[in-house]
């Protein structure tokens, strides 16, 4: 897709971090966007700095772990701009989890796999019938992570499961597409190269009711920004670099110009990781933790 000029993009977890940037890089290309989110405060402010940035927007709210949730969405999409050429299956959390796997609580596990994974399924379910309907080449991109996607990190074993998943949902999405001669692309976006600095950290603020832990300890971790990621790793002696996400959002949108289905940017550390994994895969070595920052 090389001319984004009144398509419509729909985009999940749209109202902060990465979805926000992909919303203002894509309409500064001329693309409609339409938001869904469930943080209503970040909802508000995204829909004024759009309407200043002069893009033509929805803003609306959208829980990806329900299906009518995302119909409206899609509703609201296709009543104001006529279709939908572009979805970003983006929204996901971390429950903060820390310390032993077998001592987290289950309501840290089924948050996070119900925004994670449910929400991309759903929003694949929801979204990809609208975009076969459409006329001419349409696009669904699927944030996943590094993390789980192409190694296993060890600080967030909760998250690194789901984004796991994730990427072979997302793969075999491709294949599907591919399969059926469809007129969508699918992508696999992995924000990076380094942690991204948006509200990822402090995921808790959108908690439902019903996956609180019952101890009031919304985030095990302690960790709430990347700023507070920074300070725990210079203790550990390791520099903590940091990406922007208007840069992510820009890696996305050229790598979507075209049509490449990884949207990855990596460095040498990060390429040496997906490498040693796929040695100790190959060559039967027993792993060892990879750190963060990697
Ligand atoms: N920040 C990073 O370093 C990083 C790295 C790799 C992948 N990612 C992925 O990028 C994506 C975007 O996250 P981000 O880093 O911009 O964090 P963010 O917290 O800034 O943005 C996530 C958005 O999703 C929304 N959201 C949460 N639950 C939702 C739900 N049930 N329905 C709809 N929206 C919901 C939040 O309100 C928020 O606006 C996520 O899938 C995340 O896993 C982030």
């Amino acid at each position: 897709m090389q001319d984004f000029k009144n398509k419509v993009a729909v985009i999940t977890g749209g109202a902060s971090g990465v979805g926000r940037s992909l919303a203002f890089s894509l309409g500064k290309r001329g693309a409609k966007i339409v938001v869904g989110d469930v943080d209503k405060d970040a909802m508000q402010k995204i829909e004024a700095d759009l309407a200043e940035a002069d893009i033509e927007s929805v803003v609306g709210f959208c829980d990806v772990t329900s299906r009518d949730s995302l119909g409206e969405l899609a509703k609201k999409a296709i009543d104001k701009f006529g279709g939908i050429d572009l979805a970003f299956a983006n929204a996901g959390i971390s429950s903060g989890e820390s310390g032993a796997m077998w001592d987290y609580s289950e309501k840290d596990w089924q948050w996070c796999f119900n925004v994670n994974l449910w929400g991309v399924v759903n929003t694949i379910s929801v979204l990809v019938p609208h975009l076969l309907a459409r006329d001419g080449q349409t696009h669904f991109i699927v944030t996943g992570s590094g993390n789980g996607g192409l190694i296993v990190l060890p600080d967030q074993p909760i998250y690194t499961a789901s984004k796991a998943a994730v990427q072979a949902v997302t793969e075999n999405l491709h294949n599907q597409m591919l399969a059926g001669e469809t007129n969508v692309t699918v992508s696999a976006l992995f924000p990076g190269p380094h942690v991204v600095e948006t509200g990822l950290f402090n995921s808790g603020r959108v908690r439902p009711e019903e996956f609180q832990k019952g101890d009031g300890n919304v985030n095990s971790t302690g960790i709430t920004s990347v700023d507070d990621l920074r300070a725990m790793c210079a203790e550990y002696g390791i520099d903590l670099k940091s990406t922007h996400p208007d840069e992510v959002a820009e890696m996305a949108v050229e790598g979507i110009e075209k049509d490449q289905f990884w949207l990855l940017k990596t460095t040498p550390e990060s390429e040496a990781a997906i490498k040693r994994r796929a040695d100790n895969v190959l060559n039967r070595i027993t792993p060892v933790p990879e750190q963060l920052g990697s």
